[in-house]
C-alpha cells in the first residue's frame, strides 16, 4: 500500500494466518467512509487475497471506542444530479460486494459506533463480533437524513435479521447496543472491548478451517419463536408480503403523514429485493438513493445535521479569545419540574455536582424523587447499573438554605414565574455565592434585563431557557442582555453543551425567540377556532403540515392558564398582532387548565379521548366543518410563526438564520423536513411568502403585515442561507 502514514488502512499479518485490517482515518477523531477510500480498499484486499500466508481477515478500527461512524455526508453535496448520487451508491455497493465475495473469511471486530455505512461494511463481512462497551451502537440512521442505506444495507440487513427487524431499524434510524444486536442476530458474539479483536480472529480462523457457516436460517430455527414464525408466514408468500408491507406503510404514514419520502423508498426497495432478488434490490437501492440525495427533504435534514455539528464548536460569542470558565459546582433554585430536570442533566451528563434548594424539605424531597425517577427508568432499561445510579444520586444534594452555594460558580433559578421573586433570588445568590457567581434564570417569558436590575453586577446575569421535559428536549436557549459579559455567555454555553443540549444564544426581549414565535402561531389557531373551524380540523391540518402536535392539543399540554398568562405578556409587548380573539378568557373562567386538571379542549381520563364538544359552548362558537381548508389553516398558522421569526432576525434577536432554524425545530417541533422557518422562506421564496402574507393581510387582518426584512428580501432577491444573504439586525436598503 501507499504511504503508511497517510493511509486510512494498515495490515497486521499475524503468525496464525489471520491478518488484521485496521481502519484509522488520519487526522480524524472518528472513521467515516469517503469516496477516495475505494482505491485503498481495493489495494488492501488485493494484497490480502494474493498473500498466501493470510488465511483469514479481521476488519477492525484503529480508533479506540469507535468503529465506523458512517459514510461522510459532505460528499453528497458535490453530486450534481440524481444519476451522480446513484453512482456513489453503486461504488459503495461494489466495495461491499468485494468484501462479501472475498475468498477468505472476513470478520468485523466492532468496538464503538458502527452506524450507516459502518454497519453496511460489517454486514458485508462473513461474521461480526461486537464489544459490550457502552459506546458500541449499531444502526442504519440514514432515514434521519432523508436517505436510505445505499451500500447494500437495504438488502443485507433484512437477509441477516429478517424483514420486520430490519425495517424497524431502517425506518426509525434507531441505534441498538451490542446486547440487542446479538438478540436481533446482527452480531454473532458480544465480548469485552479488550478481547474483541482476538475473538474476531478466533472466529475468522475457524471459518477459514471449517468454512463460513451458512446463514440462511433453517426452518426449525425460524420456528423458534412466534415473531420468527410471523416473519416466515409474512415474507415467504406473496399475500403475506402484501399484508406486511401494507401494514408497515400504514403505520409509517400515521407517523410521517407522507412527509418523509426516504422511509417510503426504504419499504419499496426492501420489497423489491424480497420479490425480485438481490440484484434488482441493489439497483432500486442505488436509483432511489440518488433521487433522495436530490430531494428537498434530505437537503433540509442534512442541513440540520451540519448545523448541529457546527453549533458544537460555537462558543456562543463572536470573540475567539473569550474562553469559558470552569464550573465545578452548580446551584439550583427551585426543585420543581424544571429545577429537578436541570439537576439531572447537570449531574448525569455534565458530570457536575448540584446543590438543589427549595423553600422547604418537602419541595427538596419531591425534586430529589423526580431525579431518582429518571435514573430508575435508566436502570430498568439497563442503561445504567444500580451501583452507578446510587453514585449519581449522591451528586445532587438538597438544601433549604444557601449552605454550599459559596462553591457554585453558576446558579440556575427555576422558581415560580414571578419577577419580584426572581429579583429576590438574584440578591440572595449574590450574597451567598462566590464573587463572580453567574445567575442564570430559566424564566420562559420575563425579560432578563428586568431580572438583572436587582443585581450588583448585571454582567453576570443571563437566561438559560430549558424546555420541558428537560432530560428529553434537546434545545437550550441562552438569553443575553446588552450587559451580559462574554465570558458569562461562553461559560453557560459550555455548560449547556455538557448537559447534552444544542444551544442557541439569543438577544433579550419579551418571549426571547422561541416563546415569541410560538405565541402568534397559537394565537392564529385560536382565531381560526373562533372563525368556526372545528378543533380536530385545526390540529389535523398542522399534523399534516409536519408539526408533531397540533396547536390546540399543545395548548392543553402547556396549560390553558399558562398560555393565557404568556399571551398577555406578548400582547403587552407587541400589541395588536398578538391580541387573542374575544372569548378565550372564558376558558380560564370555566376552570379549564388543559391536561393537568383534565379539563381542556380535549377529553381526559376514562372518558373517551377526543374533543370535549362542550368547549364550543363556553367559547360561544358554532363549529362549521370544512369552513376553512386544511391548506389555509396550515399556512396561516405557519406564516404567523415564520413572519415573527423574520421580525426577530431583522431586529437582531438572533445571531444567525441557522440558530433560528434549529431553535424552532428542536424547541418547538417546526417540521424538520422543511429545515426551519428560514430555510422554509428560502424554499418557498421571499417573494411568494410576501405575496401570501399580503393576501392574508387584506383578507384576515393587519397581523399578517410582512416583516420589513421579508419585503427587502423579496425586492432584492435575497435569501437567509446560501450566497446572497441577509445579516441579522440589518434591513437591506
Ligand atoms: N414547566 C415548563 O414547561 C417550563 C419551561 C420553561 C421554563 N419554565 C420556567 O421555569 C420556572 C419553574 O417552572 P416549573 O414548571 O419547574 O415550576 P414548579 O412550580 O414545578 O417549580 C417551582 C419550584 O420553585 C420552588 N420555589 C418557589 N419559591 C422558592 C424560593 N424562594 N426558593 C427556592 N425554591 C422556591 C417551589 O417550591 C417549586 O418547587 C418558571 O419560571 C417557569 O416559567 C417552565
Amino acid at each position: 500500500m501507499s504511504d503508511e502514514k497517510k493511509s486510512a488502512l494498515s495490515i497486521d499479518e499475524r503468525d496464525d494466518g489471520v491478518a488484521i485490517l485496521w481502519m484509522d482515518v488520519p487526522g480524524e477523531s472518528m472513521n467515516t467512509l469517503k469516496e477516495d477510500f475505494a482505491q485503498e480498499f481495493a489495494e488492501a484486499f488485493a494484497h490480502l487475497e494474493t498473500n498466501a500466508n493470510v488465511k483469514a481477515v479481521v476488519f477492525a478500527s484503529g480508533k479506540k471506542g469507535s468503529f465506523i461512524a458512517g459514510a461522510n455526508i459532505d460528499m453528497l453535496a458535490r453530486a450534481k444530479s440524481a444519476a451522480e448520487a446513484s453512482e456513489l451508491s453503486r461504488q459503495g455497493q461494489k466495495a461491499m460486494d468485494r468484501i462479501e465475495a472475498f475468498p477468505k473469511p472476513v470478520v468485523a471486530a466492532i468496538d464503538g459506533a458502527c452506524l450507516g455505512g459502518g454497519l453496511e461494511v460489517a454486514l458485508a463481512c462473513h461474521g461480526r463480533v461486537a464489544s459490550s462497551s457502552r459506546k458500541t451502537k449499531l444502526g442504519l440512521p440514514e432515514s434521519q437524513l432523508g436517505l436510505l442505506p445505499g451500500a447494500g444495507g437495504t438488502q443485507r440487513c433484512p437477509e441477516l435479521i429478517g424483514v420486520q427487524a430490519a425495517l424497524d431499524l431502517m425506518l426509525t434510524g434507531k441505534q441498538v447496543d451490542a446486547r440487542k444486536a446479538k438478540k436481533l442476530g446482527l452480531v454473532d458474539e458480544v465480548v469485552p472491548s479488550a478481547i474483541v479483536v482476538e475473538v474476531a480472529a478466533k472466529h475468522a480462523k475457524k471459518y477459514a478451517e471449517e468454512g463460513v457457516p451458512k446463514r440462511e436460517v433453517g426452518l426449525l430455527e425460524q420456528l423458534q419463536d412466534s415473531s420468527e414464525l410471523t416473519e416466515l408466514a409474512l415474507t415467504k408468500n406473496p399475500l403475506g408480503r402484501k399484508v406486511l408491507f401494507d401494514q408497515a406503510r400504514k403505520k409509517l404514514h400515521e407517523k410521517t403523514r407522507g412527509n418523509y419520502p426516504a422511509q417510503d423508498r426504504i419499504l419499496d426497495v426492501v420489497k423489491i429485493g424480497l420479490e425480485k432478488g438481490r440484484a434488482a434490490g441493489l439497483e432500486a437501492e442505488a436509483t432511489h438513493f440518488g433521487e433522495l440525495v436530490m430531494s428537498p427533504e434530505s437537503a433540509a435534514l442534512r442541513s440540520i445535521y451540519f448545523a448541529t455539528q457546527a453549533m458544537k464548536k460555537d462558543s456562543g460569542v463572536d470573540d475567539p479569545e473569550v474562553k469559558p470558565r470552569e464550573v465545578s459546582h452548580v446551584g439550583m433554585l427551585g426543585a420543581g419540574l424544571m429545577g429537578a430536570g436541570i439537576a439531572y442533566v447537570t449531574t448525569a451528563l455534565a458530570k457536575t455536582p448540584v446543590r438543589l434548594k427549595d423553600r422547604d424539605a418537602d419541595g427538596v424531597l419531591s425534586g430529589l424523587q423526580y431525579v431518582r425517577g429518571i435514573i430508575d427508568k435508566r436502570v430498568q432499561r439497563k442503561k445504567m447499573t444500580p451501583m452507578d445510579a446510587d453514585e449519581l444520586m449522591l451528586q445532587t444534594t438538597g438544601t433549604v438554605d444557601y449552605s454550599g452555594f459559596h462553591r457554585c460558580e453558576v446558579v440556575i433559578e427555576a422558581v415560580f414565574e414571578d419577577l419580584e421573586l426572581k429579583r429576590k433570588m438574584v440578591k440572595e445568590v449574590e450574597a451567598a455565592g462566590p464573587e463572580d457567581v453567574i445567575f442564570a434564570s430559566n424564566t420562559s417569558s420575563l425579560p432578563i434585563g428586568e431580572i438583572a436590575e436587582a443585581s450588583m453586577h448585571p454582567e453576570t446575569v443571563i437566561g438559560m431557557h430549558y424546555f420541558s421535559p428537560v432530560h428529553k428536549m434537546p434545545l437550550l436557549e441562552i438569553i443575553v442582555t446588552e450587559k451580559t459579559a462574554d465570558w458569562v455567555t461562553a461559560t453557560c454555553v459550555e455548560l449547556g453543551k455538557k448537559q447534552g443540549k444544542t444551544v442557541i444564544v439569543v438577544g433579550d426581549g419579551p418571549g426571547f425567540y422561541t416563546t415569541r414565535i410560538l405565541a402568534p402561531l397559537m394565537n392564529e389557531a385560536a382565531h381560526i377556532l373562533a372563525e368556526g373551524a372545528p378543533i380536530e380540523e385545526i390540529d389535523e391540518a398542522m399534523l399534516d403540515f409536519g408539526f408533531p402536535v397540533g396547536p390546540i392539543k399543545l395548548t392543553d399540554e402547556v396549560g390553558i392558564d399558562v398560555g393565557a398568562k404568556v399571551g398577555k405578556v406578548m400582547q403587552k409587548a407587541f400589541g395588536d398582532r398578538m391580541t387573542p380573539p374575544a372569548g378565550m378568557e372564558k376558558l380560564v373562567a370555566d376552570d379549564r387548565k388543559g391536561r393537568k386538571n383534565g379539563r381542556g379542549f380535549y377529553l381526559y381520563g376514562d372518558k373517551k379521548k377526543g374533543v370535549d364538544e362542550s368547549v364550543y359552548g363556553v367559547l360561544g362558537v358554532k363549529p362549521k366543518p370544512g369552513a376553512l381548508s386544511a391548506e389555509e389553516i396550515a399556512w396561516r398558522c405557519t406564516l404567523q410563526m415564520v413572519n415573527e421569526a423574520c421580525l426577530c432576525f431583522g431586529q437582531g434577536i438572533l445571531r444567525s438564520a441557522r440558530d433560528g432554524d434549529i431553535g424552532a425545530i428542536f424547541g418547538l417541533g417546526f417540521p424538520p423536513f422543511r429545515g426551519g422557518p428560514f430555510r422554509f422562506v428560502d424554499a418557498v421564496g421571499a417573494r411568494e411568502v410576501v405575496r401570501k402574507l399580503q393576501n392574508f393581510e387584506k383578507r384576515v387582518g393587519p397581523r399578517f403585515a410582512p416583516a420589513p426584512i421579508l419585503l427587502a428580501m423579496a425586492e432584492k432577491n435575497l435569501t437567509f442561507h446560501g450566497e446572497n444573504t441577509v445579516t441579522p439586525g440589518e434591513i437591506p436598503t
